[in-house]
């Protein structure tokens, strides 16, 4: 089931973020998202959660500004129906999707590739890893429903 992420959710959320990126969000960065009118949703099984998307609905497009599901659950169609669930906001004039991987995330981008997004640019230095303070680029993944 893919439900609005709520205040009870975040120690789970975290548990999976901290496990699974180099450089995670903070409870900060999901409550910034909220007061920035993002949309956050969780994908909840047998009560657990166990994966969720953050996006922000532009006038023509939407940012996916984060997706994760956890590693046990990884591979069993629970990242596709996340992305399902931000490609059915796509209506009337807004008509991209887009979203910003890290050049060295192979996987997320493959998985995109499956999810009929195409890399349309390369953003240099994107993304800044405080923990080893280098800059990192970025591949632009699209997709379009025109
Ligand atoms: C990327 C991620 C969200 C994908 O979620 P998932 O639930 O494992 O993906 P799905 O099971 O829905 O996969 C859908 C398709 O993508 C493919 N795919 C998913 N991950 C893949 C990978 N690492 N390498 C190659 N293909 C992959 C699947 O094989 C599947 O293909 P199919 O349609 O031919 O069966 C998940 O791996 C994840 O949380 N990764 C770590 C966090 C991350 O990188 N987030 C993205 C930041 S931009």
């Amino acid at each position: 089931m893919i439900r609005h992420m709520l205040n009870f959710d975040f120690k789970s959320v975290l548990d999976i973020e901290n496990k699974l990126f180099f450089c995670p969000w903070t409870k900060k960065d999901f409550l910034d998202s909220f007061v920035d009118k993002c949309n956050c949703y969780v994908y909840e099984t047998n009560g657990s959660i166990v994966g969720y998307v953050v996006f922000k609905k532009n006038k023509y497009s939407i940012d996916i500004l984060n997706i994760a599901v956890h590693e046990k659950f990884q591979l069993k169609n629970i990242g596709k129906e996340l992305i399902d669930h931000v490609k059915n906001k796509l209506k009337n004039k807004r008509y991209y999707i887009n979203v910003n991987v890290r050049e060295t995330n192979l996987g997320c981008q493959l998985f995109l590739k499956r999810q009929e997004f195409k890399a349309i640019a390369v953003c240099e230095k994107y993304f800044y890893n405080e923990k080893n303070e280098e800059y990192e680029d970025s591949y632009l993944f699209a997709y379009n429903n025109i």
